[in-house]
């Protein structure tokens, strides 16, 4: 059964996006990043998504938040109810007001997580089945997950990531459907691995070359895959399961240390969520 999920997402056009700052080891301030190119990389995926059957809904760049096209860190979206980021960094922390307003905006419930706690968004919890995963140490704590529990009405299964470069979960974990997903436990501390193995009964593992490579921020329309990169022997296994790859050139984003599915989040998930009986 395909994800019941993933089919209308928000994103946000690059046109204040650069690496100004340098909060994940990815980001190096004297790297240039080619601002036509980046435009012009968005757009394709804007247009494949669409092309794959998804909807697109857009929030206006903002002058001086360079990050704001990171949409999958805004918050966590659970049916009608949007719970915005409480960013680790203060670079990241001037998004917020804009995110809220474009949820107020649409439509959707808005409440907050505790101030104390960091949390950002779909970028550490995904939902698989009827829980959400939800990572935890770079950038949020991991007593943000009770909260998220409690405001969501959804069980989280928290995972402790080990290595700085696979800062947020998104980056390491990534549903395919109701059995599978892309895990990379090179990225996971022990009891996070038992945690996602009980949860998922068909995993593909990547190593962490792969996962360095940022496959597991992939975007899952139905059964199209959107990648970044897609190494030949991941690529025989979701064609096996039935997948149609293509892979997306987002060489500038990547400089900020992001790939398709942080440049994207989820609108649609969670109203389905909440009717499943939870798996043990
Ligand atoms: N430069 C951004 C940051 O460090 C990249 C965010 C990547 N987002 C994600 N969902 N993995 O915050």
């Amino acid at each position: 059964m395909s994800l019941s999920w993933g089919r209308r997402y928000l994103m946000c056009p690059p046109s204040f996006f650069g690496v100004v700052y340098e909060i994940n080891p990815w980001m190096h301030r004297e790297v240039t990043v080619d601002v036509d190119l980046a435009m012009e990389q968005w757009q394709h995926l804007v247009d494949v998504i669409g092309a794959a059957g998804a909807q697109v809904d857009l929030l206006e760049s903002e002058p001086g938040l360079p990050d704001l096209v990171f949409t999958a860190n805004a918050g966590v979206v659970s049916g009608d109810l949007f719970v915005p980021a409480r960013f680790r960094h203060a670079e990241r922390r001037g998004e917020t007001p804009f995110d809220v307003a474009w949820f107020v905006a649409h439509g959707w419930r808005v409440e907050e997580l505790p101030a104390e706690v960091d949390h950002e968004g779909a970028g550490d919890t995904l939902p698989f089945g009827a829980v959400f995963v939800s990572g935890y140490r770079w950038r949020s704590d991991a007593r943000s997950h009770a909260a998220v529990a409690s405001l969501t009405g959804t069980p989280v299964r928290s995972v402790e990531l080990t290595d700085p470069r696979l800062y947020h979960l998104d980056l390491t974990f990534c549903p395919l459907d109701d059995r599978r997903a892309l895990c990379a436990p090179d990225a996971w501390d022990d009891y996070g691995t038992k945690v996602v193995k009980e949860l998922v009964p068909e995993p593909l593992v990547l190593e962490l070359d792969e996962a360095l490579s940022f496959v597991a921020n992939s975007v899952v329309i139905d059964r199209t895959m959107l990648m970044p990169a897609c190494p030949p022997r991941v690529g025989r296994q979701l064609e096996a399961w039935g997948f149609d790859i293509e892979v997306v050139a987002l060489s500038e984003f990547m400089k900020a240390g992001g790939g398709p599915r942080c440049l994207t989040l989820a609108l649609d998930v969670g109203s389905r969520l909440l009717d499943q009986p939870e798996q043990q």
